[in-house]
């Protein structure tokens, strides 16, 4: 076969791999160069635009190292990544799942109930307690739960390695007999996603700010249950309804309790202002 013209080069190619063994790699492939040709046929892709996105995607995967994977965040702004987490998630009883983004890291520190992960990280005092139940609501014991958050100027502790000096403002708990856990740590604050690579270009080019509203990121395991990745959100944040990475469900904002001071869930006498969250989730069951 030769000769292919704008119409016959897709079943050209479509010919061509009609032989891959795994259904569902041929299922994919077939799919993604059907859509990528009509792609192409639909804005009548020029030379020039063509060389842009070439280039576009090189400098996306040179950004990339062990601490930053621009792809995702590409994935992220174009809502490909929360488009994945509808498809596979969402189980009607349990709680939503949000995109895990970049700061995680493997095995992070330990801590006893009742800790405070702050670190030196500096902000507002934030004590956060919930329980964690399977979806008929009984309560799972020895869950893993796994938070990490930005500073009170939107920075997470890998972020500023010079500054903080550690890991800070995230941690791994395991819940009581009751499914309960509970720390203390500080309010975190919006940020922007890293924008100063290919995605903050494409992000002026179409004329969008690189905010994140507020949140504590979740992880929380448990035996017998579905893994969940999630993050509260700080109710009142001005940017849940322009979220650059469009992350935000309503069921994911909590209310960040402003306190003057006073007596603390844990039961101590705080003086200086601080604020609570609680918020409990639910587990689907494997
Ligand atoms: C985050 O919440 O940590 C995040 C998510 C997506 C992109 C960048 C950051
Ligand atoms: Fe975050």
């Amino acid at each position: 076969m030769r000769n292919f013209d704008q119409q016959t080069i897709t079943e050209a190619v479509l010919d061509r791999i009609a032989n891959t063994p795994d259904p569902r790699l041929k299922q994919v492939f077939a799919s993604l160069v059907r859509h990528l040709h009509d792609f192409v046929r639909d804005v009548r892709l020029t030379d020039a635009e063509w060389a842009y996105a070439i280039d576009f995607l090189t400098r996306t995967g040179k950004k990339c190292d062990g601490n930053r994977q621009e792809f995702i965040l590409l994935s992220d702004t174009l809502g490909a990544s929360m488009l994945v987490d509808a498809i596979n998630h969402g189980s009607a009883a349990s709680t939503e799942t949000t995109v895990l983004g970049p700061f995680y890291v493997d095995n992070p520190p330990e801590y006893l109930l009742g800790s405070d992960i702050r670190s030196g990280m500096k902000g507002d005092p934030l004590h956060v307690r919930g329980r964690i139940t399977s979806t008929d609501g009984k309560p799972l014991a020895d869950a893993i739960v796994d938070v990490w958050h930005s500073d009170n100027e939107g920075y997470y502790d890998v972020q500023q390695p010079e500054k903080i000096g550690g890991l800070a403002g995230r941690g791994r708990f395991r819940t009581d007999q009751d499914g309960r856990f509970a720390f203390w740590t500080i309010k975190p604050a919006p940020y922007p996603i890293p924008y100063d690579g290919p995605v903050g270009e494409m992000l002026t080019a179409q004329e969008r700010h690189p905010w994140r509203p507020a949140h504590v990121h979740f992880m929380i395991e448990a035996a017998g249950h579905q893994k969940l990745a999630t993050h509260v959100f700080v109710n009142g944040d001005k940017y849940l309804d322009s979220d650059a990475v469009f992350g935000v469900k309503d069921s994911l904002i909590g209310e960040f309790v402003f306190h003057q001071s006073g007596s603390t869930p844990d039961g101590r006498a705080l003086s200086e202002p601080y604020y609570t969250l609680a918020y409990d989730f639910q587990l689907a069951p494997k």
